[in-house]
């Protein structure tokens, strides 16, 4: 999946969402939960006002279940914001959505009136998986392929709650670049310019700091190396990535640690704390 997320293409997104923002009840934004700040469209916080918000943690099965809680803590924090982990095709837990929207928003369910809500997330954030679960129907094309809403769609669901999927496609975080990093990683943005061995050491660098032990049990290591670099390189020695001459073929090594973690065969694991990400927005402030 390559996107490119130009200033024209953004520009028209906010416009339409903002037309219809006036028309809606509540929003509900769908997040990786490994990665919920990064996955976050930052836009629709700012064009929110303060309409509820319905924070999705979605793919709960892949992250750190530790970690969620501490963002389900987090955004249940927030003003008229209620924040909810699941995995999307467990329909049950999907389906508490619709509980959530009418907690959200007690008023249109008291005077009988339909409760209108509006669903965003970036892509491959699980967002039509989740409007396909509560429609009950194959509504949403999932997969690989962005797929984008072009004319907005109001799908009728159960208790009167009428979903509005958001035309064009939302950006993820752009100017932190550990996002860029964090949305490769994950596989959330799949093709990227970068290449297999920086985001092999990011991530690499990351689990050494923040699951030493997983990583040391699914690689084998005694020990890491002195960088990120030199334990990706301790790795693809061990996975036979190798060239002649005995160089480790430093690409392939990383494409190994990103598909096993993205298949989360290293563990459970999440890459962003809400604290992490208060110090990286504070430094942010400062550059
Ligand atoms: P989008 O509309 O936000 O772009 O996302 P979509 O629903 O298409 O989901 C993107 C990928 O994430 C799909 O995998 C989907 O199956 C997967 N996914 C969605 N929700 C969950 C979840 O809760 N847990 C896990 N582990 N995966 C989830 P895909 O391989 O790209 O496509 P497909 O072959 O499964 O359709």
């Amino acid at each position: 999946m390559a996107v490119n997320w130009y200033p024209g293409h953004m520009h028209k997104a906010q416009k339409e969402i903002a037309e219809i923002m006036p028309t809606i009840d509540v929003i509900i934004e769908v997040l990786d939960a490994r990665i919920p700040y990064s996955s976050n469209n930052p836009m629709i916080a700012k064009l929110r006002g303060d309409k509820p918000f319905i924070k999705v943690l979605n793919k709960k099965d892949l992250a750190d279940p530790a970690v969620t809680q501490l963002w389900l803590d987090y955004f249940n924090g927030q003003p008229e914001t209620k924040a909810i982990a699941i995995s999307a095709k467990n329909t049950a837990e999907t389906k508490q959505i619709l509980n959530l929207c009418q907690q959200l928003a007690p008023h249109r369910v008291q005077a009988g009136k339909q409760l209108r809500a509006l669903i965003c997330g970036i892509p491959n954030v699980g967002k039509s998986t989740t409007i396909n679960v509560l429609a009950d129907r194959i509504i949403a094309k999932t997969g690989n392929e962005p797929a984008v809403t072009k004319a907005q769609q109001r799908i009728r669901l159960e208790n009167d709650i009428v979903l509005s999927d958001t035309p064009g496609m939302l950006w993820p975080k752009v100017e932190n670049e550990n996002s860029g990093y964090r949305l490769a990683a994950t596989g959330a943005v799949k093709d990227t310019a970068m290449e297999s061995d920086d985001v092999g050491t990011y991530i690499v660098e990351y689990l050494m700091e923040a699951y030493p032990e997983k990583l040391k049990a699914r690689y084998g290591l005694d020990e890491f190396g002195y960088t990120g670099y030199d334990t990706l390189e301790l790795i693809g020695r061990k996975r036979g990535c190798l060239r002649a001459g005995g160089r480790v073929e430093m690409n392939q090594a990383g494409d190994i640690v990103i598909n096993e973690l993205r298949e989360s065969t290293i563990g459970y694991i999440s890459m962003e704390t809400p604290s992490m990400m208060e110090q990286e927005e504070a430094a942010l402030e400062i550059e």
